[in-house]
């Protein structure tokens, strides 16, 4: 592996930078506009201000503690906390209203900075500068994309490329030279990771998600047949959350981040010995992900209705959480979207009791 490490660093380096001195690799994506470059230095390197005020090194003064340097999730405080922050590398985002499948929009993650994920490690920025919020929104894609294609690169290397096997002939190694054209497995990569925020961003301020509340939302009558929903065969949520959302259903379950270096290479999260080499580089402790106690307490997404509406017919990417598909006609297949307005006023009124 130590040939496709350094082949793929060289490569990572010449197209991004690094997470102090970043770069955007604008020659592969003609037309292409997803980052700023300026913000995306004023965002990374050593926290500093200029003479106007401007702030410098943003992510190191505000995120690093918790995401750490290249967004692994591995910062010198992210080892006590339940959940871990996040690793961006993976790409996959669990508070948006987008698909699950699909990334956040811009607007998502600048919700997430101003109201911080609450219950969980993550603070709220509400008191940052706008352009700083946009700088650090800018910054997090970058980490995002520049994780991502490292990652596919280095999957390509071992699984297609014959790095790690003894056949590897220099011309089929990774090469990336400024002056040359690049090798077009590398073109492809960064297109198809890039091209993936860009889908996003452009669904930004597609309609407007406040405007459909129906009649009747949190009304008596709702909260009982979103309880029935709750407790029915098709959504099976009390199968997780416990009867009312009570909580305390044991499941042994981890989350996608975990299982990458655990059961997908058919390691068990228990087995110490086994994990002890991915543990030296790094990786967390596997720590099970439970269903939520929805019952009282603390929403993580919060408790707006398009919100939860969005959560409960997508679920929550990286996690078990599953969605439930919206239906014509309730059919035992998905709920109709009336019955899953229902569940939503349910989640509502056991949220807000004790
Ligand atoms: C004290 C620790 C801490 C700090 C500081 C912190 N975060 Fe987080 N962050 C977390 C935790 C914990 C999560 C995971 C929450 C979860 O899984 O629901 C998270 C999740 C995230 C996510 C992923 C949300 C999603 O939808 O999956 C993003 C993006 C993020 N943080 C960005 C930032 C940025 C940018 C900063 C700095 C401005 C920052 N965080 C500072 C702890 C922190
Ligand atoms: C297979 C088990 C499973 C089923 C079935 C399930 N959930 Fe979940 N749910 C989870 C897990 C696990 C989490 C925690 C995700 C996390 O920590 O990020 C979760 C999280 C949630 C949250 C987020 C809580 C927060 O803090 O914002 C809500 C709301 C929720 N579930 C509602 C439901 C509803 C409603 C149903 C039925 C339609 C349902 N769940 C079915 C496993 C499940």
């Amino acid at each position: 592996m130590r040939d496709a490490e350094s082949d793929v660093a060289d490569v990572m380096f010449a197209l991004f930078g690094t997470p102090s001195k970043p770069e955007w690799p604008t020659r592969l994506l003609p037309n292409t506009e997803l980052v700023n470059i300026e913000s995306l230095r004023r965002a990374a390197g050593n926290v500093s201000s200029e003479k106007d005020g401007t702030h410098l090194g943003l992510f190191r003064e505000h995120c690093v503690v918790c995401h750490g340097i290249s967004g692994h999730g591995g910062g010198p405080a992210s080892q006590f906390q339940v959940p871990y922050p996040r690793d961006f590398r993976a790409g996959v985002f669990k508070w948006k209203l987008t698909d699950r499948s699909e990334k956040p929009t811009r607007e998502d993650l600048r919700n997430l900075l101003v109201k911080g994920i609450p219950g969980t490690g993550m603070p709220s920025f509400s008191l940052l500068a706008s352009e700083d919020l946009d700088a650090l929104v800018d910054y997090v894609i970058y980490l995002a994309v520049r994780g991502e294609v490292e990652r596919r690169l280095l999957v390509l290397s071992v699984a297609e490329m014959g790095y790690g096997g003894d056949k590897l002939a220099p011309e089929g190694r990774f090469t990336y030279k400024s002056d040359e054209a690049p090798d077009q497995v590398i073109v492809d990569t960064v297109q198809r990771v890039v091209q993936q925020w860009v889908s996003s961003k452009d669904k930004e301020n597609q309609g407007d998600h406040t405007s459909s509340y129906p009649e009747g939302l949190d009304s008596d009558e709702a909260v009982e047949r979103g309880r029935k929903w709750f407790h029915g065969k098709t959504a099976n949520c009390v199968g997780c959350h416990g009867a009312d959302g009570d909580g305390g259903i044991e499941t042994l379950d981890y989350d996608d981040w975990t299982k990458e270096y655990t059961t997908k290479l058919g390691i068990s999260p228990e087995d110490q010995v086994a994990l002890q080499p991915f543990r030296d580089l790094g990786a967390h402790k596997p720590r099970p992900i439970l269903p939520r106690k929805l019952r009282g307490g603390t929403l993580r997404g919060g408790n707006d209705p398009t919100r939860l509406f969005h959560l409960i017919n997508q679920g929550i990417a990286g996690t078990p959480m599953p969605g439930v598909e919206v239906v014509e006609e309730g059919d035992g297949r998905g709920l109709t979207e009336d019955q899953i307005w229902d569940l939503v006023s349910f989640l509502r009124a056991i949220n807000s009791s004790d």
